[in-house]
């Protein structure tokens, strides 16, 4: 069983995609432009990667047979979002290697796991507890304070999954919300501004961060990440390093996103997503050298790109019938992920609209 791959995959290699939505989409491209395949595993038909990738398979995360199949037809493998089945993960871990590594992935997919990883490093994180009954709801808001979010603690993205408790009457009702399912109670962190990193390692160590982006949400989703972020030196530098722990402690390879939140007392950890992220997406126009293309660099064993920044970047999302406004999709930098049908809260694309670089 040949297993990848530390020395580095020469161009033609087939790397593996886990997931056939838009990130999967923007990497087969940036895969594309270095000379090497993608093989997209994904469940729904007509996916946006599966119009841009070499070879799609077109099946479900329980159908062992066809997983074996994929890996055994790759050389790595890689994902574009979390939510991955231990089953499917098992089957092709027998085979390929995934990158980034299991560990980073399980970290991720159980909020409360993260947490206190991210707390082992010395982090900060927000006030958090896990919660399953009422008791134990009664005894964080009672540790915690309220305002306070809860969060399931698996399958949450863009804001869903989550109820925030603002007054005591709100504790009935919390768990039912939330569906019954073990969660985490989170403090509600005043914070000034939301910040991002995306950074790289490769499986050498070697570490790479883009500058950090100032997020603004609209109802729980991405709106904007704009570049640079209106924070000090001193906050970037720190924003920097904290990825960097959380890279070397995971033993990580590849692209990672790092959510903060800027306070008045420092940088608060959110949540890491091992993959490329939403807010990374200004890199593509930006950067010479883009998250995606970084990714599929520590994936496949070259060296990485610098990361630097030629240009200031606002990049707006297209969500729903964003994407039929001339106003938006008339710029430069547009970026559309070819799903046939608009939906409200559908991502459909993005803008990265670009200026002259300030430091
Ligand atoms: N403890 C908190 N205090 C204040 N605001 C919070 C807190 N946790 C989350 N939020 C807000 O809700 C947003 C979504 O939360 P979070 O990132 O944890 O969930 P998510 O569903 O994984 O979102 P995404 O998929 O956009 O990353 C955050 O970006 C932030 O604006
Ligand atoms: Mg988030």
């Amino acid at each position: 069983m040949a297993k990848a791959a530390s020395a580095p995959l020469p161009t033609g290699s087939v790397i593996g995609v886990l997931g056939g939505g838009q990130l999967g989409r923007m990497l087969a491209l940036a895969a594309a432009r270095l000379g090497m395949r993608c093989h997209v595993f994904e469940p729904e038909a007509n996916c946006p990667a599966s119009q841009v990738a070499d070879h799609t398979t077109t099946a479900g995360y329980d159908d062992l047979a066809a997983l074996l199949e994929f890996a055994r037809n790759v050389d790595v493998v890689t994902f574009e979002f979390e939510n991955i089945p231990d089953s499917a993960l098992d089957a092709i871990a027998a085979e390929r290697e995934i990158r980034p590594n299991r560990r980073s992935l399980a970290t991720s997919q159980d909020r409360l796991a993260e947490k206190a990883f991210l707390a082992s490093l010395g982090l900060t994180v927000a006030p958090y507890a896990g919660v399953s009954t009422m008791p134990e709801l009664q005894q964080a808001v009672a540790t915690i304070g309220l305002p306070l979010i809860l969060k399931t603690r698996r399958f949450g993205y863009d804001g869903k999954g989550q109820v925030r408790l603002k007054v005591r009457q709100d504790i009935d009702s919390a768990l039912s919300l939330i569906g019954a399912v073990p969660s985490v109670a989170e403090g509600f962190v005043e914070f000034e501004r939301e910040l991002s990193v995306i950074a790289a390692r490769s499986h050498q160590g070697q570490i790479v961060c883009f500058d950090p982006g100032e997020n603004v949400h609209v109802d729980g989703i991405l709106d904007t990440t704009t570049v640079p972020a209106n924070v000090t030196d001193a906050v970037i530098d720190e924003a920097k390093a904290i990825a960097r722990t959380i890279l070397d402690a995971l033993d990580y390879v590849g692209v990672m996103g790092v959510e903060l939140f800027a306070t008045a007392t420092g940088l608060i950890v959110n949540e890491i997503a091992p993959r490329v992220h939403n807010s990374g997406h200004w890199t593509q126009n930006a950067c010479a050298v883009d998250q995606f293309e970084q990714h599929i660099r520590a994936v496949i064993g070259w060296p990485l790109a610098g990361g630097e920044r030629h240009s200031n970047a606002v990049m707006k999302n297209l969500i729903g019938d964003d994407v039929n406004d001339t106003a938006l999709t008339g710029t430069a930098g547009l970026h559309l992920y070819g799903k046939a049908e608009v939906k409200p809260g559908r991502k459909m694309g993005h803008v990265n609209r670009l200026s002259k670089k300030t430091p």
